[in-house]
């Protein structure tokens, strides 16, 4: 009779538990049989009534069932948390030859590539930065430089007027005369910046930068200029670039001169992009007229200086063989990639 009872109670355990689909659903199972109001632990607190002589036997075999039931349990357990590791690996599946996502990453754009390459190499020929103001006075742009109102020079420059007196700087220059109000020779100074003037087409945009350099020292000159020069387009051009000065004029330098290097495409030989002549024109320069140097309160008896301005566009389009400055400003993600590669 409580053999029978036994075997009964076993089977349930068996058949309920499975039919649990969760572990949830098993520990309730297993509350009814084995947990402090269960089945089995009722049958334990029953022995107290059970006659003496055969309480010993009772409480064993009561043990017994409770173990087998316990047995069923942990192994229905076992099954379940299996069951439940896998769904998860499979949830979590990766598909390793998925390809992987990429990770985009900026890069400069061509012109701070050229501007920090410059910059570079003048530094290391022991030149400082000065940055001077976009919006500058006719007094600075044009009058402290040697350019007179209605100096035809002028009209090489036509520009941005924001009233009779204040203008977008149509050039870098203006960067010369404030340095040299503020600071005694000897100067080195790199001055670089946007500009401004009323041109477009393929190679003139209406804003542009422009790097000036001065040097204000005792005794430099135009061969100085030649020297710095020279080295200066080695580092941002080839090892064999050869730098030429051609007679030029601007009100403030005298003599002026225009600088054109060895192509570097052709190396000198003629190609298109130097229109077969060898030569590349990449900057304006000369020796500070006596009278900038006057004007701003630099004694020209005592002292001479250096100044040379140059397109940060030009030298990128004559670097990266460019035909058209437009791109420049398009920010095309395709055509400014190609600059970044790594
Ligand atoms: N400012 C001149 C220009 O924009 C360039 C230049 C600078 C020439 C310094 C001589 C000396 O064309």
């Amino acid at each position: 009779m409580q053999e029978q009872q036994f075997e009964d109670l076993k089977k349930r355990a068996g058949e309920e538990s499975s039919k649990a689909d969760s572990l949830n659903s098993l520990n309730e199972i297993k509350a009814k049989f084995v947990g402090k109001n269960g089945e089995i632990t009722a049958l334990l607190k029953g022995m107290k009534d059970i006659p003496f002589e055969s309480r010993a036997s009772y409480g064993k075999n009561v043990n017994a069932l409770k173990e087998e039931v316990s047995a069923i349990f942990v192994k229905k357990e076992q099954e379940l948390k299996a069951r439940e590791r896998e769904d998860r690996f499979k949830k979590e599946a990766v598909d390793i030859t998925l390809p992987g996502k990429r990770f985009e990453v900026g890069g400069l754009h061509p012109l701070n590539i050229v501007r920090n390459k410059i910059i570079e190499a003048f530094s290391s020929l022991g030149f400082e930065v000065f940055e001077g103001p976009e919006i500058d006075s006719d007094y600075y742009c044009f009058q402290a430089l040697n350019i007179p109102k209605d100096h035809p020079a002028r009209d090489m420059q036509d520009t941005f007027y924001i009233n009779d007196n204040i203008l977008l700087r149509p050039h870098t220059s203006p960067g010369q005369v404030r340095t040299m109000e503020n600071k005694k020779p000897p100067i080195k100074i790199l001055s670089p910046g946007r500009v401004y003037r009323a041109d477009d087409d393929a190679s003139h945009s209406p804003m542009f930068h422009q790097i000036e350099g001065l040097v204000v020292d005792k005794g430099v000159s135009l061969c100085d200029l030649k020297g710095l020069l020279d080295e200066f387009v080695k580092l941002i051009f080839d090892e064999d670039t050869k730098t030429r000065f051609r007679p030029s004029y601007f009100p403030f330098t005298e003599p002026s001169v225009e600088v054109d290097v060895t192509c570097c495409k052709c190396h000198g030989k003629g190609c298109g992009l130097c229109k077969n002549t060898g030569w590349i024109e990449i900057l304006g320069a000369g020796v500070v007229n006596k009278k900038v140097l006057e004007m701003s309160g630099i004694d020209s008896e005592k002292y001479s200086g250096l100044a040379f301005g140059l397109g940060i566009e030009r030298i990128t389009m004559i670097k990266y063989g460019i035909s058209d400055i437009r791109t420049l400003f398009e920010s095309n993600v395709k055509f400014l990639e190609q600059f970044n590669r790594r």
